[in-house]
């Protein structure tokens, strides 16, 4: 796995950014020492007011950090997740499987639902609560975990939510956040994760799809909203 590194942009920040590196188990760089690395050049940059993200493999690529107030304005396939949700009754509760980012999550909490976010890589968690801790959105609650421990606990009023990790070589498709992502976290344990859902007793399971995703469900979804490059595949079992 290609972990990103952690650096800092001043030295007096340099402690902050070792403890963060400690924490979640990373390698410190300096700058120049990741500049002059061969291979992939993650890098998470550590300052005391904000960590920011960046890919110094592509040249094109500034820091980011995820400015929640832009998903409003955007409509991409954020609109699919809209019109898919906006049927469900919103006193279900929502937890999404596969947090990342948080921008689905945080999507669907807009829509008025209580979201609960599970996100198993500890860095990742940290970047997006700290990004999240801007936007004040109450009814969201992200936490670090593995959401194979709480399969168990569903009910048939709650929904799930799941946006799998996919192997793609085409970058064109994927915004920047996303393709970092993709270049630091496996794609390999998705299915798992797929499966265990469908076991599980929710009566409402949402799994986020990639036209050029080719993993498959044995289990046929109830029905499909379509996209041009994202579907939502819907498993309803409510009152079964
Ligand atoms: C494609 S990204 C999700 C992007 C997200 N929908 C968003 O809007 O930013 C998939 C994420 O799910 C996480 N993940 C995968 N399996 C998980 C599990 N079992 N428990 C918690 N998080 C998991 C990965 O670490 C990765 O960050």
């Amino acid at each position: 796995m290609n972990h990103p590194y952690v650096s800092y942009f001043k030295i007096e920040e340099k402690k902050l950014a070792q403890q963060f590196a400690d924490r979640h188990e990373l390698t410190l760089a300096s700058p120049r020492q990741i500049r002059i690395k061969k291979g992939l050049k993650l890098v998470i940059w550590i300052t005391k007011d904000q960590i920011f993200l960046q890919d110094l493999g592509d040249k094109n690529s500034k820091p980011f950090i995820l400015d929640f107030r832009l998903l409003d304005k955007e409509k991409s396939d954020r609109g699919l997740i809209k019109k898919c949700f906006s049927k469900f009754d919103k006193s279900s509760k929502v937890f999404d499987l596969t947090a990342g980012f948080c921008q689905d999550a945080y999507c669907i909490a807009n829509l008025g639902f209580e979201v609960t976010a599970y996100e198993k890589e500890s860095w990742l968690f940290e970047f997006t609560k700290n990004c999240l801790n801007f936007s004040k959105k109450e009814n969201l609650k992200l936490f670090n975990l593995n959401s194979l421990e709480v399969l168990n606990t569903f009910t048939q009023k709650d929904i799930l939510f799941i946006d799998p990790m996919f192997e793609v070589n085409s970058k064109s498709l994927a915004k920047k956040e996303i393709q970092f992502l993709r270049k630091c976290i496996p794609s390999s344990l998705e299915k798992e994760i797929i499966d265990a859902s469908i076991k599980s007793s929710a009566g409402l399971i949402v799994i986020k799809r990639h036209k050029l995703s080719n993993t498959r469900n044995l289990t046929k979804p109830s029905y499909v909203i379509k996209g041009k490059v994202i579907s939502l595949e819907v498993f309803d079992r409510r009152g079964l």
